[in-house]
């Protein structure tokens, strides 16, 4: 299944297929940019994932993850995180942040650990992201990355 899948870099004309994934599994997509997207998943030439990153420092925010419906269950969005860490470790990041409504016991299995909101370094607080979700809905996870 995953046989022609290739992740590559996010290029600007994958934005408007992007937010549209985005916007269908009811995921935010007001503050999403280029910039702040990082690897997209392509299924036989076809956009079927990506996920996004900011980078604080040594911090990365790991954000807008997302499969399509009708590819979900195949290793699509394990091989979008799995690259995104290794992306950002070569880029100097020590530690990734997320927040998640409903999928942290889905980063759990990816070794991500769950935070006290309080405990979100200065930089993550300070995001778009973090300040825009409500506290009561969003689990705060971490994972280092530190080779
Ligand atoms: C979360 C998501 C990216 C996973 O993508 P995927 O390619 O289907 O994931 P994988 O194939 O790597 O893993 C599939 C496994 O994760 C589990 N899983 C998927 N979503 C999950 C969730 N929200 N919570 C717990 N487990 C979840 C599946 O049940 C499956 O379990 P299994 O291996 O025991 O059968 C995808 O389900 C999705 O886009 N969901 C909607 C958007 C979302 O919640 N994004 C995260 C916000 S930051």
């Amino acid at each position: 299944m995953t046989r022609d899948l290739k992740i590559r870099p996010v290029q600007p004309n994958d934005l408007k297929a992007g937010i549209t994934l985005l916007s269908d599994a009811g995921l935010p997509t007001a503050d999403v940019s280029v910039e702040r997207l990082a690897l997209v998943a392509e299924l036989n030439g076809q956009l079927v994932g990506l996920i996004g990153l900011e980078q604080y420092g040594a911090l990365g925010l790991l954000r807008s993850l997302v499969v399509d419906a009708g590819n979900q269950g195949y290793g699509i969005g394990q091989q979008l995180v799995d690259s995104l860490e290794r992306l950002a470790t070569t880029s100097g990041i020590r530690e990734l942040w997320l927040l998640t409504i409903d999928a942290d016991r889905y980063f759990e299995r990816l070794g991500f650990f769950r935070q006290a909101r309080s405990a979100a370094p200065g930089a993550i607080a300070a995001s778009e992201e973090f300040s825009s979700l409500c506290p009561d809905d969003a689990v705060l996870m971490s994972k280092s990355v530190a080779s």
